[in-house]
């Protein structure tokens, strides 16, 4: 009942569109349909995704399709070529989380992104809905059943391409009787635990397959054999290494687990990491590395604020799938 209530409204204000640029090119209205994301897929929604510096990895995919196999929506042509994709992963009977909405550029403005966004609001049900979005969609979400607007904090995407970042400026040094040590099996239970209080709800599987991802490396620091935060560096679809997720008890160990991911990818051809800008200390590492914001996110709900300890999140988990 709540979602037909809910997927109503959707319909009713799709319906009021608002006002399109005047000299956006648009090509003749493509025949597509919308189904779930497969495998297969991979190659295209990387070209997609490339288009718009996306800051996952194409691995990742393969785990978000595991964890919640109609989460992921695709918009393809009758030829089989995708041209668009959202997300809306089911995380609990609580909420969801909206993202990766990218349409390849010819195709845009064509209503293609409703239909495919669509999709995934009805993959959510009644579901709490929460989602970042760019400055120039924050009244089109708002339009659509995005009525709450974070106002403690929101989302910074950093970047940095060309010579390789030097780590110089950022501490080595730990706390006393903390150390930080490279995963192992044997670590995994320490961080599911303290990844779920944190965030409050239960992330093993894809914590564990983000993990264990080819090109990942993970970072677990400890306190008298109590985990007091992990790190995780992978190379991302652009062969950058993407910091993330990094949450740490400590703003300390956090900036000496910062140094070692970084230093841990030497091949990396970038630097990515997504914070939350109500973390000083995150915000305060990024400007010794020298690098500046790329994109600021604004966080948006349908029902109600997701209240997280965001003083302990230095780097998000994956800021397409992920609320943080
Ligand atoms: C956002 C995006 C997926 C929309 O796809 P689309 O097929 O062009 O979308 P539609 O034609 O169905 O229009 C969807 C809505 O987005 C709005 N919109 C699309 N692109 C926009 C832009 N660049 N600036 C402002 N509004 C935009 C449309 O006006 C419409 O608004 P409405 O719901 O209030 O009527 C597409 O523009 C895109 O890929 N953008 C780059 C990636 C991006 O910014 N993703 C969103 C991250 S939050």
């Amino acid at each position: 009942m709540a979602q037909r209530a809910f997927s109503s409204i959707f319909v009713r204000s799709i319906r009021c569109l608002s006002t399109k640029p005047v000299n956006v090119h648009r090509c003749v209205q493509p025949q597509f349909k919308v189904r779930p994301f497969l495998e297969d897929d991979i190659p295209d929604v990387i070209k997609i995704a490339r288009q718009n510096t996306f800051q996952y990895s194409e691995e990742i995919l393969k785990s978000w399709l595991k964890y919640d196999p109609e989460g992921i929506n695709v918009a393809v042509l009758d030829s089989g070529e995708v041209i668009g994709l959202c997300s809306s992963i089911n995380y609990s009977n609580d909420f969801s989380f909206g993202g990766a909405f990218c349409v390849l550029e010819k195709y845009r403005y064509l209503e293609i992104g409703h239909k495919i966004f669509q999709r995934c609001f009805v993959h959510a049900g009644g579901r709490n809905i929460v989602l970042n979005s760019t400055t120039e969609l924050v009244n089109s979400y708002k339009r659509r059943g995005f009525p709450i607007l974070e106002d403690s904090f929101s989302s910074l995407e950093y970047e940095h391409f060309g010579k390789p970042l030097s780590t110089k400026p950022l501490s080595e040094k730990l706390p006393d009787g903390v150390e930080i040590k490279k995963l192992e099996d044997a670590y995994f239970d320490d961080i599911f635990a303290y990844d779920r209080s944190l965030m409050g709800y239960d992330r093993k599987d894809i914590i564990k397959a983000s993990c264990k991802e080819a090109n990942a490396k993970t970072f677990v620091a400890f306190k008298n054999s109590i985990c007091v935060g992990y790190g995780c560096v992978k190379l991302n679809m652009f062969e950058a290494s993407r910091v993330g997720p990094l949450y740490a008890n400590d703003s300390a160990v956090a900036e000496v687990m910062l140094r070692r991911l970084i230093e841990n990818m030497p091949e990396a051809k970038g630097f990515v990491m997504t914070s939350v800008s109500n973390n000083m200390a995150a915000n305060g590492f990024m400007r010794k590395l020298g690098i500046p914001v790329h994109n600021s996110l604004f966080r948006m709900y349908t029902k109600e604020k997701m209240i997280v300890n965001t003083s302990k999140i230095f780097a998000q988990f994956d800021i397409d799938f992920s609320p943080f």
